[in-house]
């Protein structure tokens, strides 16, 4: 049996602070690198959401960030019900936004981090009541969510 080499860095999830600097964090996407950059840390500070970052070594690789949320179900017609699903709402968690290095594209990192998101929604599911996880795709990135699982909402 082979062992890992002894230089091997794996990726690891931790929760957004001020002692990481996201300063110069680029992926394709300005918004989110703004959001990263900028928005974040206030964010979190004032309890809307939780950002969790994918280190490698000391390179931020990408990050998301989760809020809790709800799913309406929506009949036709407002006052029937549809079956199997006896509650007008669902609690869920949603993938507000999650975004990968520009340089670290197409290598899993991606995958990682819906994974890592679904994990803590399974936790989160352990103490509070929480059926669904949720995400605002951009629609260029519906594809991936999907080969992920997900599927479209109407
Ligand atoms: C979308 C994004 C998160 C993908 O990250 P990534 O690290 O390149 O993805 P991975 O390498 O983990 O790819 C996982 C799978 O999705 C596929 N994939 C990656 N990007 C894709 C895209 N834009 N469209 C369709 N499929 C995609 C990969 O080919 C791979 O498929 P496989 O399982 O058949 O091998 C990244 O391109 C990104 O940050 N884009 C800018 C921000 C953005 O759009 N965020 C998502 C909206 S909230």
């Amino acid at each position: 049996m082979e062992s890992e080499p002894f230089s091997a860095v794996k990726p690891s999830i931790v929760p957004l602070t001020k002692r990481y600097d996201v300063i110069s964090f680029t992926s394709t996407n300005a918004e989110l690198n703004d959001f990263l950059i900028n928005d974040a840390l206030d964010d979190q500070d004032e309890m809307i959401c939780r950002t969790y970052l994918c280190c490698l070594g000391k390179s931020i690789t990408g990050f998301f960030t989760i809020v809790a949320d709800t799913i309406e179900v929506q009949a036709i017609n407002e006052n029937d019900s549809i079956d199997g699903y006896p509650y007008r709402k669902y609690p869920s968690i949603k993938i507000a936004r999650l975004a990968v290095e520009e340089t670290c594209e197409r290598k899993g990192f991606g995958r990682f981090l819906v994974l890592a998101a679904i994990g803590l929604a399974l936790s989160v599911s352990e103490i509070i009541g929480c059926r669904y996880l949720t995400v605002d795709s951009k629609p260029e990135s519906m594809s991936f969510y999907e080969r992920l699982g997900f599927r479209v909402v109407g």
